[in-house]
This record gives C-alpha cells, sequence and structure tokens, in this order.
C-alpha cells in the first residue's frame, strides 16, 4: 500500500518503520528541514533499539522517505495523523496539531478512496471532528476516517509494533476497517474493531490504568515504609493473583514520560467536561507526586553531610539514571527532573550519569551539575549515590569498586535494582523504595 504518515516522533517513526519493513510504501510528512534531512540519511533523531538499523534498511529499499509537501497523499490509501496532542489548558489535551495537519489533508486528497487514521491520542469525539473539518473541505472527495491507537512503549517500541496484544480499529463503516485490517495482517495480536469513541476512550483507559496500578503499588510502598513490611514480598504475592497480575505493580519514584502523565490528566478533564467525577484519576496524580516528593525527602532526611564539604555546600552527591525508563533518551516528565531540582535547591553538588539522557538533561540543568562518563566516573567521591532509572548497567555492576570510590557507602535506590540481603553483605546503608533500609 501507498501510506502517507504525519509525524516523525516515537509513534509516527516506529509505525513508518515497520509498514515500511513489510514492503509498504511510506511517506512521512515533518515540517522542519534540518530534521527530514538527517531521517533522510537514516538518523531517526531518537534513542530507540533497533530503529536506526530498521529506518537505514528501508531507506536503502527505497520504502521510506521524508519530507514536508503534502502532495504525497493524493496517491496514498492511508494517512495517518501522528502528531503530538500535548496537554494544554485544564489538562485537556491540546488538538491544534491534529486540525492543523486535518486542514492540509483536507487540500491534497486524491480522486482514489482514502482512509484517514488518527493514532495520534485524542479525546472522545475527536475524530468526529476530524472528519467535519474534510467534509467541509474535501466533499467531493471519498474518504472515512478511523480511529487506530497506539500501544508502543519508549524503549521496546520496534516490537511492541510488530507484536501488539492487541490492533484497535475505530470506524464507522466496513471498508475502512478493512483496508486497516488489510494494512495490518502480518502483525500479530487480536483485532478489536468497533466505533470511533470507543476505541478513543480504550486508549486513555488503558494508559490511565496501568499508571493507577502503578499509583497503587506506591501507595502500598508508602504503607510498608511506615510498617516495616516489605512491598516486594506484598506486591509479589498480590500480583500472584491472576485477576491481578505483577505487570504494572512496581513502586519508585512514580511514572513520566510522554504519556502516562499527560493522558491520566486528559481522561480526569473529559470527565469534568462530561460530568463524570473523576476523583480517582485525581488522586492516581497526587500519589504519582508524592512517589517522588517522598523519595526526595528521605534523601534529605538521610543524608548525613560531613563536618568539611567539598562544595562548602550540603556535599556531594551522584545520580544514575536521568531518563524517564530504560533503554530511551527521553526525559519529557522524567521523576529526575524534579529530584534533581529540589536537591540543588538544597544546596547540594550533584554529578550526574545516564547512558543516554545526559545530553538532554544538559540542555536544562546546564553548569549547574557535573556529567560523569561512566557510572564510576559519577561515585567518585561523592558523599551518596542516588538511582533514579533502572538500567541494566547498574544491575551487575562492580558494587564493591564503587563503594570503594564513595566518600560514603550510602545508596539511595528509587528503583529498588538490589537485594537487600546483598547490600547488607556488602556493608552499604541502603535505602530503597517500601523495604526495610540496610544500616
Ligand atoms: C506507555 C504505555 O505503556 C504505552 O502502551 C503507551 O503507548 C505510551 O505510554 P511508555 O511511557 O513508553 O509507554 O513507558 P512504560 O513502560 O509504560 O512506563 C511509563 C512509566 O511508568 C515509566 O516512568 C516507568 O518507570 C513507570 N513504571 C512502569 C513504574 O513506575 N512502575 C511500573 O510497574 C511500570
Amino acid at each position: 500500500m501507498n501510506i502517507t504518515i504525519i509525524g516523525h516522533g516515537y509513534v509516527g517513526l516506529v509505525t513508518a518503520c515497520v509498514f515500511a519493513h513489510f514492503g509498504n510504501q511510506v511517506r512521512v510528512l515533518g515540517r522542519t528541514p534540518e530534521k527530514l534531512k538527517k531521517l533522510n540519511a537514516g538518523d531517526p533523531l531518537i534513542y530507540e533499539p533497533g530503529l536506526e538499523e530498521m529506518l537505514q534498511k528501508n531507506l536503502e529499499a527505497k520504502r521510506i522517505s521524508f519530507g514536508s509537501d503534502y502532495e504525497v497523499i493524493k496517491d496514498s490509501q492511508i494517512v495517518f495523523i501522528a502528531v503530538g496532542t500535548p496537554p494544554g489548558e485544564n489538562g485537556a489535551a491540546d488538538l491544534s496539531q491534529v486540525f492543523e495537519v486535518t486542514e492540509k489533508i483536507a487540500t491534497h486528497l486524491g480522486d482514489q478512496y482514502t482512509v484517514v487514521a488518527c493514532k495520534s491520542t485524542v479525546p472522545v469525539g475527536t475524530n468526529l471532528e476530524i472528519k467535519k473539518i474534510l467534509q467541509k473541505k474535501a466533499a467531493q472527495q471519498k474518504f472515512d476516517v478511523a480511529s487506530c491507537p497506539e500501544f508502543l512503549r519508549e524503549g521496546t517500541g520496534i516490537n511492541d509494533t510488530l507484536f501488539p496484544d492487541r490492533v484497535i480499529i475505530g470506524s464507522e463503516n466496513k471498508q475502512a476497517a478493512q483496508v486497516l485490517l488489510d494494512l495490518h495482517a502480518p502483525i500479530g495480536g487480536e483485532r478489536v474493531v468497533t466505533d470511533l469513541a470507543s476505541a478513543e476512550l480504550i486508549k486513555y483507559a488503558s494508559n490511565s490504568i496501568l499508571a493507577t496500578k502503578i499509583s497503587f503499588a506506591n501507595l502500598i510502598s508508602f504503607y510498608c515504609e511506615k510498617s516495616g513490611a516489605d512491598v516486594e514480598q506484598v506486591l509479589d504475592a498480590v500480583g500472584a493473583d491472576n485477576r491481578i497480575g505483577r505487570k504494572f505493580l512496581y513502586p519508585g519514584i512514580g511514572y513520566g514520560g510522554a504519556c502516562f502523565p499527560k493522558d491520566v490528566q486528559a481522561l480526569a478533564a473529559i470527565g469534568h467536561q462530561l460530568g463524570v467525577n473523576s476523583i480517582l484519576l485525581e488522586q492516581v496524580q497526587v500519589i504519582n507526586w508524592q512517589a517522588k516528593s517522598n523519595f526526595v525527602d528521605k534523601i534529605i532526611d538521610n543524608f548525613h553531610p560531613p563536618k568539611v564539604t567539598h562544595s562548602g555546600g550540603q556535599g556531594k552527591i551522584a545520580i544514575w539514571g536521568l531518563a524517564f525508563k530504560p533503554n530511551t533518551d527521553d526525559i519529557r516528565e522524567a521523576p529526575s527532573r524534579f529530584i534533581i531540582q529540589k536537591l540543588l535547591d538544597q544546596g547540594y553538588e550533584l554529578t550526574v550519569y545516564d547512558p543516554e539522557a545526559q545530553g538532554h538533561i544538559k540542555k536544562l540543568f546546564g553548569e549547574q551539575l557535573k556529567y560523569a562518563t561512566d557510572p564510576y566516573n559519577a561515585a567518585k567521591e561523592a558523599e551518596a549515590l542516588v538511582i533514579l532509572t533502572e538500567w541494566d548497567e547498574f544491575k551487575q555492576i562492580d558494587l564493591l569498586k564503587v563503594k570503594k570510590l564513595l566518600k560514603e557507602p550510602v545508596i539511595f535506590d528509587g528503583r529498588n535494582i538490589y537485594e537487600l540481603e546483598k547490600m547488607k553483605e556488602l556493608g552499604f546503608t541502603y535505602f530503597s523504595v517500601g523495604r526495610k533500609t540496610v544500616k
């Protein structure tokens, strides 16, 4: 098929590469010439495992190209909208980019039947708005709108797109649904063909229940810290019930990223508009904030600055992990941003390390932080080590070496990556989340 995808972020680019991989002709539209040039040269602009190789193979095979000319739409069977829907006023999704590109699609539809499918996460009713714009401006053309929400996770985007649990297709008629079913034929997962409003809501409901599970796990971790129970044992046992499951029940320093914070907020805003009480979603956000804030308090309350510090400030802390999760360079809504700012406000001297996200943090914090080239360098001479992202490279690191490099053998672990017994054996003072402190 000839496909146009508008937007080349995580969703647009990964989807484009996967459909091109199956032999479709994919044209990706963007608006920034420098970015389009880099994409055409095989640079995906984001760090996503396997994406660069897949992009380059598709470029070599001439199955994918990047540009800004909407003319390519005229011979596309499917046009996907995959632009951002960031939080706008009162947390509601800002749909300006969606409507802006819809206007452009309307003036470029060709003579053949086209399905305009929205992959961006949009509130209930948006696809009908898209249809209205198209009907107004392209009344003579044959088209249908459809909702085709995306569930890929950053860091595992390609695998999630090739082997999703389900493919959701919301449409008003069988023809549009069939075109999308045909396109997805080589892709795994259950097919759910439904109406537009249900498809739109499925995306928000899915992200919100996952965020709710995480906040619930964090809430239980607060109970554990106050009562002496062990959160891992509690949630292992809770999750062993098949009805509940262990996935997305890991406490820590709260969820971040481009989706959960925005989508929980947006679903609450949709609730307000519809007159549905959404207090549950508001509390999910409050707990998420508490997870970060409790962790900072734990550091501040338990950090014992030596009498004389190098900096003359509160002391020196090393930070491992800045991305909102491992295997990505994304720092959007990353808990690290909040925690770093709070620690800087307290006067600590911070040396940070992250295998991928360091450059983005440098753009925000500049010379206020020191940047290490590896985890050991970051730990050198620090009076405590703080872990904010569970990158694999930290899991089996030489902890004895780390202990020797640290000035004080103190670790605050926001992701529970080490066994308590092991940390005791190694002689660390080890603070984690919802578990006993090792001293
Ligand atoms: C999420 C959804 O999973 C995906 O389906 C949707 O399309 C986009 O949003 P993503 O944001 O890439 O994907 O990452 P995800 O793996 O879901 O993690 C989100 C955040 O939750 C991260 O900050 C992660 O650290 C946190 N998390 C996740 C927890 O704190 N505990 C958990 O048990 C799981």
